[in-house]
């Protein structure tokens, strides 16, 4: 039995590993699938599904450990870390379509440490039917676990709420103030936590995340503005729902690269008004977030669109929506640009206070992020490279940093987070100290669920 286990997972490892030598129809990415489906049916003469987990760095299947590891193996293995796949459950009736795809998936997806919900919902749409994933053990349950629980409720519910439109159905709207309630409550209680999940750019799922990220970000505001709990939420679920009304427009005019038609951006310029439509019909939305979402490309200058006439009043949250929209627009890679660091979206901001961005509010977003905000790679005055994982008390003080990069520029096997404020026991002076800013092109990627992790260590 111990040599049919191993050649399952043998056989996936090799299929993923030609997969990124070869196209997918090639006899080497192909041939391995069947072969790994052809030598799992007999396992389920006997039990209906097959569990395939990594624990402590080893890759288990059906409770038998497979030491022998092969590059492709560790290749294998190591996506499934990235990815957040603690198990992968085989189910019978498994066809070779779904492994198919499943190694596509391990393949093409690039995000890392994504929450379990979420990758049920991609297998789902992926049109995998006979495998699934599910949380190996109750973890013991830290903030950072619940912060990304409270995110990928959101995430959820933006994918369920935009389809729901495009389906000609209202979204809930009890549940987007149930899953603001719930991100509110986690700012305030740890900012860090939540901030750090807006860290995780999605680059296909563009706007699910954009939503969530715009959401928080606004939420952080609000707590720093030290509003009623009230308005929060009001701010928090237009931030959620602040582009429903893009669900309208033909798919091609919202994923178009570059720049559009005028003809096209006369269509753009529609979603504001469909939002505010949009969210008309659902229940529990307060009237000021209908205000927001129709005002949220209004502009602090009035020169955006709908253009309001010169009477309009303006619901001041709509700026606020407005700064946290354009940072983690600025800050998240797209088709036609490359993603700024915190830094860079923070200076290009600045230049836009008082023009399409409210002055106020910019400070205040850099104040709510800290000097070094949640995702700055910066060097240690040790020479060391890390990512900013957490704001220290009020924007002053040392950050939380993940170190990544030893001195000599070597990745470090997992990343290690630092407590800047730990003092060398000779001299009494700070062991590390930011130096500055580091470009995260200048080193490999970085894998973020390691990074989350020790955002709660
Ligand atoms: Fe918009
Ligand atoms: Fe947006």
């Amino acid at each position: 039995m111990e040599s049919a286990i191993a050649g399952i997972v043998r056989h996936l490892g090799a299929s993923l590993k030609n997969r990124g030598l070869y196209p997918p129809t090639h006899p080497l990415v192909r041939t391995p699938v069947e072969k790994c489906h052809v030598e799992l049916s007999p396992f389920f003469a006997d039990r209906p599904e097959l569990a395939l987990t990594v624990s402590d760095g080893t890759l288990v299947l059906e409770g038998v450990p497979i030491f022998q590891l092969t590059s492709s193996l560790e290749l294998f293995m190591a996506r499934l870390g990235a990815i957040g796949l603690p198990a992968v459950i085989f189910e019978r009736g498994v066809s070779v379509e779904d492994i198919e795809r499943f190694v596509r998936f391990l393949h093409e997806t690039k995000e890392q440490g994504l929450p379990i919900e979420e990758i049920t919902a991609r297998l789902a749409r992926w049109g995998i039917t006979h495998i699934r994933v599910t949380a190996t053990e109750e973890e013991e349950k830290d903030d950072f676990t619940i912060a990304r629980e409270i995110y990928g409720n959101a995430l959820n519910f933006v994918v369920r709420a935009l389809k729901d439109v495009r389906n000609g159905k209202t979204p809930d709207g009890e549940e987007s103030d149930r899953v603001v309630r719930e991100m509110s409550g986690m700012v305030s209680r740890n900012r860090d936590a939540m901030l750090a999940l807006t860290l995780i750019k999605n680059f296909d799922e563009y706007t699910y995340n954009h939503s969530v990220n715009v959401s928080v970000l606004s939420l952080a505001v609000a707590e720093t503005l030290r509003l009623p709990e009230i308005e929060r939420i009001a701010i928090g679920v237009a931030g959620l729902l602040h582009d429903v009304g893009k669900t309208q427009l033909a798919l091609d005019l919202i994923r178009k690269p570059g720049t559009l038609t005028v003809e096209e951006f006369e269509e753009i310029k529609k979603h504001p008004e469909e939002g505010f439509a949009i969210l008309g019909k659902m229940t529990h939305i307060q009237e000021s977030t209908r205000s927001v979402v129709r005002e949220h490309h209004m502009r602090f200058d009035r020169t955006g669109y709908p253009r309001p006439e010169p009477e309009y009043r303006m619901n001041p949250h709509s700026y606020v929506i407005a700064v946290a929209d354009c940072y983690d627009a600025l800050t998240t890679m797209r088709s036609y640009q490359k993603a700024r660091t915190p830094q860079q979206a923070l200076e290009i901001m600045r230049k836009l206070a008082g023009k399409s961005l409210d002055p106020d509010l910019v400070e205040l977003l850099e104040r709510s992020l800290g000097v070094y905000p949640v995702g700055t790679m910066v060097r240690l005055s040790t020479m060391e490279v890390g990512v900013v994982t957490g704001t220290a008390e009020g924007g002053k003080g040392e950050p939380k940093v993940a170190i990544l990069f030893d001195r000599a520029g070597n990745p470090l096997a997992a990343p290690q987070g630092v407590d800047l404020k730990e003092s060398d026991l000779s001299s009494g002076r700070p062991r590390r100290m930011i130096l500055g800013t580091v470009n995260p092109l200048m080193h490999p990627p970085v894998s973020m669920s390691g990074v989350l992790q020790t955002v709660s260590a």
